[in-house]
């Protein structure tokens, strides 16, 4: 295959959009890692982890492989129990950050081991979110997660600024705005007291502001036919 993409969490939301996204073109494979998967494609292969799972991720390398371009989209995510530290579960903490920020790494960490020398386009996109730059009270494990997504991805691509340059890979972290999700399902479910800005994401959702995940996916196979490394590493979907 030409195109092959490596995309975490394609069981819902944006990652099951931009592995349809992706397989709707001709000559590209999606690998999709997680624990469910929804998607029935021949070019799509399920890799059953759950992002959760120490034991398992610390495991995982990348199948050896040839193609034009090679992508990892780091979708997979969870906002986690939404409520003020002194109120948060040990074990609800430990999964967040696992998934949201653990997971991530150790996959660009595997990723640039396997491909760093392959001769192709190399991508590395960690799905990042505003809350890693803005505090919303009950998000503190989300928000802090991606920010420390957002610090490696931007020691990646620094690092990779200064390596050989015919093989570079390049890496960004980007937002993709607020997306009509699983994920904002939960956050105009919550109990306001645990999060005082939830009615801001219940007007955007009665506004019908919220981004479709399709459009989403839709920019993002657009950005990686055109990315290079003068795009600035960490940024914000506006569409
Ligand atoms: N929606 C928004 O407004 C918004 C805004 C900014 C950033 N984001 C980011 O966008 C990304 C996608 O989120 P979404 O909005 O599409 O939410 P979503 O529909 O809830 O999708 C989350 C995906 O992550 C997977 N996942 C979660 N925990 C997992 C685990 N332990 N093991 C394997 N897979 C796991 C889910 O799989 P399961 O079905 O197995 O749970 C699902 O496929 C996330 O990184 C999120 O932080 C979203």
């Amino acid at each position: 295959m030409s195109h092959v993409w490596f995309i975490t969490g394609t069981s819902s939301g944006l990652g099951k959009a931009m592995a349809e996204q992706v397989l709707m073109h001709d000559d590209t494979r999606v690998y999709g890692i997680g624990r469910r998967h929804t998607i029935v494609h021949e070019n799509y292969l399920p890799i059953n982890i759950d992002l959760s799972d120490l034991a398992v991720l610390k495991q995982f390398v990348f199948p050896s492989l040839e193609a034009q371009t090679i992508v990892l989209f780091n979708n997979a995510g969870r906002l986690g129990e939404i409520a003020y530290c002194g109120n948060l579960d040990n074990e609800d903490i430990i999964q967040s950050y696992t998934v949201n920020t653990i997971a991530p790494h150790l996959f660009c960490n595997q990723f640039i081991a396997q491909y760093q020398a392959a001769d192709a386009k190399k991508i590395i996109i960690n799905i990042t979110s505003g809350a890693a730059k803005t505090v919303y009270d009950g998000w503190g494990v989300y928000g802090a997660g991606k920010a420390a997504l957002d610090m490696f991805t931007q020691s990646i691509a620094a690092e990779q600024q200064k390596i050989n340059a015919t093989n570079k890979i390049l890496a960004y972290a980007i937002a993709p705005g607020v997306m009509q999700t699983a994920m904002q399902d939960q956050i105009r479910n919550t109990e306001a007291v645990n999060f005082s800005q939830q009615q801001k994401f219940k007007d955007l959702y009665q506004n019908n502001k919220l981004y479709h995940p399709e459009d989403v996916a839709r920019w993002f196979w657009h950005f990686v036919q055109s990315c290079d490394s003068q795009q600035e590493t960490v940024q914000r979907i506006n569409l």
